[in-house]
């Protein structure tokens, strides 16, 4: 019997909770062999209590293990004892990098039953998905630091764009725009006005590729229009294609503006399947709720359904979809976040009751 391997790092925080919820619902969503393959978890204790006891976040040839792996299904990374300079660079930022996940992609969609923080807003008019780029820009860990602790202390922090990583980035983006049920827009955001050297190029770039795709409505804006117009008018985004950094604040933004980072899903995708692809939620560790059963499961089992759908099983993936839309249109069983009092296992637990009950119907 074929079987996806998944390898699950829970990772620190409310990272292990909201995972736990996660691999309850792929369970239940998997149809049985030999209609589906089977699915092998197989669970890694990495992250800050791992680098507490031997000084790293994750073993020396963790690389190499987890290249093994068909997908890696992340937590969160953080931990106020240490800091986020050594815990991210030491765990997420180099799988990110070593396995040349380079499209990050994060939907950002207004659910039925849920209330935008923007004032009339109704189900699905805010539906967009942000490409952010994942391995370069102004995550290229380039620069350092000179003459430390003195008056004439030096840092420095480079952006790099390079040709390749920029146009396979716009590139993604304009394929993914024509997927079925997309709106054929992209729109990229950069800040070429000031940042006249990597950020011109970008711009060059989209509009080189978005002259090989004709059918596709392709506009550029300053990344502080386009924050304005996250909230002034989110309808108008379809795909939305964004540089490391942009691209990462832009999905908080679009995450707040749907209900919450407790819904947000995202992916790190190697479109070339030549190495694990990795999913997780846009939010953190949050320290402020961890160890309390507050978390919101929801981001995490929206990521194991983009997995599962990366993977080839879109059966299940849409039947967590159906189950977690159900979930937040009753509007019963909800975490603090989205005004409910139900704890992160009840949501899971009512995820699973609603798939049972999806998959009685078929
Ligand atoms: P965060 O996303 O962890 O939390 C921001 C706010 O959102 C907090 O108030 C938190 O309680 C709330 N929140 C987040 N997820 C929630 C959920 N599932 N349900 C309900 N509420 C939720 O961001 P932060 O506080 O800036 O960062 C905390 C730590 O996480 C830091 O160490 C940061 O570097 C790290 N971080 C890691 C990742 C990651 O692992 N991918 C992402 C972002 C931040
Ligand atoms: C995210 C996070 C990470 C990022 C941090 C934790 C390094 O904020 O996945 O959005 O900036 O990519
Ligand atoms: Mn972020």
């Amino acid at each position: 019997m074929e079987s996806y391997r998944i390898a699950v790092i829970g990772g620190d925080g409310i990272g292990p909770e909201v995972v736990e919820e996660g691999l309850k619902v792929m369970k239940a969503a998997q149809p049985p062999p030999p209609s589906a393959r089977v699915l092998e978890f197989e669970k890694f204790p990495w992250g800050t209590e791992h680098y507490l006891r031997t000084g790293s976040m994750m073993p020396k040839d963790a690389l190499q293990t987890l290249d093994t792996f068909d997908a890696i299904y992340l937590g969160a990374i953080g931990d106020p004892r240490v800091p986020d300079a050594i815990t991210l660079h030491g765990l997420i930022l180099p799988l990110r990098k070593a396995f040349d996940q380079y499209a990050c992609v994060r939907p950002a969609r207004l659910y039925p039953g849920i209330s935008s923080p923007l004032a009339n807003k109704s189900p699905g008019s805010i539906d967009m998905i942000v490409v952010r780029e994942n391995t370069e820009g102004e995550y290229s860990d380039v620069g350092g630091r000179v003459y430390p602790g003195s008056a004439h202390e030096v840092a420095i922090q480079a952006g790099v764009f390079t040709r390749y990583g920029t146009e396979r980035i716009i590139r993604y983006a304009f394929e993914l725009a024509l997927q079925p049920g997309r709106r054929k827009k992209v729109t990229s955001i950069t800040k070429s006005n000031a940042q006249r050297h990597g950020m011109v190029f970008w711009d060059e770039v989209f509009r080189a590729v978005a002259a090989d795709y004709p059918s596709i409505q392709a506009e550029s804006q300053l990344v502080d229009a386009a924050c304005m117009n996250f909230v002034r008018k989110p309808e108008s985004f379809d795909v939305v294609v964004a540089s490391n950094l942009f691209g990462d604040i832009l999905t908080d933004l679009g995450a707040i503006i749907v209900g919450g980072m407790g819904l947000a899903p995202s992916a790190n995708i190697d479109p070339s399947r030549n190495h694990p692809s990795m999913f997780e939620p846009v939010h953190g560790s949050a320290p402020d709720i961890a160890g309390k059963g507050l978390a919101n499961p929801l981001a995490a089992i929206l990521s194991a359904a983009m997995m599962l759908e990366f993977l080839g099983e879109a059966q299940s993936a849409s039947m967590i979809r159906k189950a977690a839309a159900e979930n937040l249109a009753g509007g019963r069983v909800r975490t603090p976040d989205l005004g409910g009092s139900a704890s992160t296992a009840q949501v899971g637990d009512d995820l699973v009751a609603l798939i049972r009950s999806l998959k009685g119907d078929e």
